[in-house]
């Protein structure tokens, strides 16, 4: 008996040894040789009938404990060879060979860009950059403008109220009139932002941008607005581009004019984006009413300023070729990427 039962005990750990170790192919052909009909353990109790009845009992039940061990072995390294093959597929799904997803790039928005080539142009002419509150008075919107309170500019129609005196502003012209407050002359600031009126097409948006543009010093005179405008319109829309003064009128300038540019589009023959014309307005100007100094108390015997105001969606639909001011504020990245290069 006691053979037999040293037998068992080598066939336990040879078989366990043997099983921690296999592979999938092995798992098999180890079965069969410890537990199959003619495998080890059969062939170890083969001995049973030789031993006395009263030791048969004890053999088998070890025997059976052999054989319940080197299943629970078998069983546990057949599952832990299933998840490891499990944990290697999902490892393959990741084909290392394929081209990567590149990143995508962010440009700069339309607007931004043509915002910024309009400032850089300025600074490099000497003008500082200054800002203002969106939500304006009626005081520094109208009112120290020279528009009072029945003027045809204050038009309902146009103007966002917040309340009596406080309101969208719809121009940044009323930035002029603080910048003014804050310092005196010389004076020599761009001032960029968004306004409101209430206005909306293909041309007209009910939020856009402008860009403001003061100069006050003693001396100042029509011919420094002109050449100062021409040298931006030169440099923003090329060396060819002509320029055209048209006296207008505002109520914050005296005389006032507008400009023309010759039609980046038809160069000045005439198209559909000038209307047959050969000129696009682009901007106001003026130089500042003396009521306007008067309101800031500048002293209007000693000095002198222009002033002009931009359409920042207006130049960039004329720089693209955009013929709808609507496509700034929709964010399709279709219409967006085009401008990538720019
Ligand atoms: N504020 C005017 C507007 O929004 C534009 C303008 C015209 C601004 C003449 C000026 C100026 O500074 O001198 O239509």
């Amino acid at each position: 008996m006691r053979d037999l039962l040293k037998a068992l005990d080598a066939l336990e750990s040879e078989a366990t040894a043997a099983l921690g170790g296999a592979d999938e192919a092995a798992l098999e052909s180890l079965r069969v040789r410890f537990l199959g009909r003619r495998g080890a353990l059969t062939s170890i109790l083969r001995g049973l009938p030789e031993l006395p009845p009263e030791s048969r009992p004890v053999v088998g039940q070890r025997a059976n404990a052999v054989k319940a061990a080197i299943e629970g072995a078998l069983e546990a390294r057949r599952a832990a060879l299933t998840a490891a093959a499990r944990v290697g597929l999902a490892a393959d799904r990741l084909d290392i060979t394929l081209p990567g997803r590149p990143p995508m790039l962010g440009g700069l928005h339309p607007l931004t860009a043509t915002l910024q080539d309009i400032l850089e142009i300025f600074a490099h002419l000497g003008f500082a950059v200054a800002e203002g509150p969106e939500v304006e008075l009626d005081y520094y919107n109208f009112e120290a403008l020279n528009i009072p309170k029945d003027h045809p500019a204050r038009d309902m129609q146009d103007t966002f109220y917040i309340s009596d005196e406080v309101l969208l502003r719809t121009h940044t012209s009323p930035v002029q009139v603080r910048v003014m407050e804050a310092q005196p002359p010389p004076v020599r600031v761009v001032v960029p932002g968004k306004v409101y009126r209430r206005d909306a097409d293909v041309t007209h948006s009910p939020m856009f941008h402008q860009v403001e543009g003061l100069l006050v010093d003693e001396g100042v005179t029509f011919a420094d607005l002109k050449g100062t405008l021409t040298a931006f319109v030169r440099l923003f829309f090329g060396e060819a581009t002509r320029l055209r003064f048209r006296p207008s009128f505002f109520p914050f300038t005296e005389p006032s004019a507008e400009v023309d540019i010759s039609c980046v589009i038809c160069r000045g023959a005439g198209c559909r984006v000038c209307s047959e014309s050969g000129w696009l307005e682009i901007l106001g100007s003026g130089m500042v009413d003396p009521e306007v100094f008067r309101f800031v108390g500048y002293d209007s015997e000693r000095f002198t300023g222009f002033a002009f105001g931009m359409g920042v969606e207006r130049i960039a639909m004329l720089r693209y070729g955009i013929d709808d001011i609507r496509l700034f504020f929709e964010n399709d990245l279709r219409f967006l990427e085009q401008f990538h290069a720019a």
